[in-house]
């Protein structure tokens, strides 16, 4: 299995961790209507069952409900798991203070004495100083509540001056996660990927299925429930739009006896410093994007596919 690190000396973890932005909230994806926890304590168990350890979520994913429920899986399950998670100064914790009451009440819900990785889930330089922001988050570093530093939907210059802050308290950035997938590439055109990987920043990319696009399943016939129907990317027209990367991921999928979600996955694997962290609501879907690992496109089938989602370096 493919591993990677999680910045310059951060832990090893297989190349591809899981989301759970939708384990607790009600408003996008419908927790509690649509599934529900025992469902997701499914989707918890059969990734670590197939070894996975990456687990990333937020203090504000349910409003705390994930970071909860992630603690609870993994006290019953007694298996070494590496949790992510991270910080937005909302509702007003703008204060070196805040920053470091926001890690207990995170470190309380997961339950655990020391969070792998502590994410600034957005920049906000605007609100508080970075000096302020990454002076607090090294100061949690020596304390030894939080393991490694890393940020969220930052750019270029945003990326480099965390880096940079960092460095003067001997604390690496380890990563930044970004939107990224064969139909959100445009972190490639900003020249992100080139910047994390001359600094040794792993990149965690979110969305990497493109919130379910990309698994074949919605078809103008079939669209999603909830939020997903207000995006144009899911109407007719634009699952139209997508036939020249869907063809493909379902050839590709057939030459490999596997499914189109585990291609997509195995792209972004296939990208130098780059881990996805796929969402997955069931047990299937787990167990499905663990399958991405333990196998790999050829250099060829990984250009072709670099090839035929140009249109979405835009
Ligand atoms: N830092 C940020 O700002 C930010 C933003 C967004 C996400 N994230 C993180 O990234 C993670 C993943 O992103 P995401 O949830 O937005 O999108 P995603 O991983 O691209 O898509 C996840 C959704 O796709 C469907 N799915 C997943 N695996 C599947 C499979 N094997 N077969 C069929 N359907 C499957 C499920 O929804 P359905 O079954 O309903 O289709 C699932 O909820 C989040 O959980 C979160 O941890 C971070």
């Amino acid at each position: 299995m493919i591993t990677k690190s999680l910045g310059s000396n951060g832990p090893q973890v297989p190349a591809l961790g899981i989301g759970t932005w939708a384990w607790g909230d009600r408003i996008f994806w419908g927790y509690g209507a649509l599934y529900g926890q025992a469902e997701v304590a499914a989707a918890f168990h059969a990734a670590v069952e197939a070894g996975i350890i990456l687990f990333d979520t937020a203090e504000i994913y349910g409003w705390g409900e994930s970071e909860r429920l992630l603690g609870q899986f993994q006290q019953d399950s007694h298996s070494p798991v590496c949790l992510a998670t991270k910080y937005g100064p909302v509702p007003w914790r703008l204060t070196a203070k805040a920053v470091l009451q926001a890690i207990q009440d995170s470190l309380n819900r997961l339950q655990t004495e020391a969070i792998e990785l502590y994410q600034v889930h957005w920049p906000f330089s605007f609100l508080m100083s970075d000096e302020t922001l990454f002076g607090a988050l090294a100061t949690a570093v020596q304390q030894g509540v939080i393991k490694a530093v890393g940020v969220s939907n930052y750019d270029v210059g945003q990326m480099r001056k965390a880096h940079q802050i960092l460095a003067t308290y001997n604390v690496p950035l380890a990563v930044n996660q970004v939107r990224y997938s064969l139909i959100t590439r445009q972190v490639e055109t900003q020249g992100l990927i080139a910047a994390a990987r001359e600094l040794d920043i792993t990149i965690l990319a979110y969305s990497p299925l493109a919130q379910g696009l990309l698994t074949g399943k919605y078809t103008p016939e079939h669209p999603p429930t909830g939020a997903r129907t207000m995006d144009g990317r899911f109407k007719p027209e634009g699952l139209r739009q997508l036939a020249p990367v869907t063809n493909l991921l379902q050839q590709l999928a057939e030459v490999h006896g596997r499914t189109m979600s585990q291609v997509a996955l195995n792209w972004l694997i296939a990208q130098d410093g780059v881990i996805p962290i796929p969402g997955a609501k069931t047990a299937k879907q787990a167990t499905e994007n663990a399958g991405a690992l333990g196998w790999s496109l050829t250099m060829d089938e990984v250009a072709a596919l670099e090839k035929a989602s140009r249109p979405w370096l835009q």
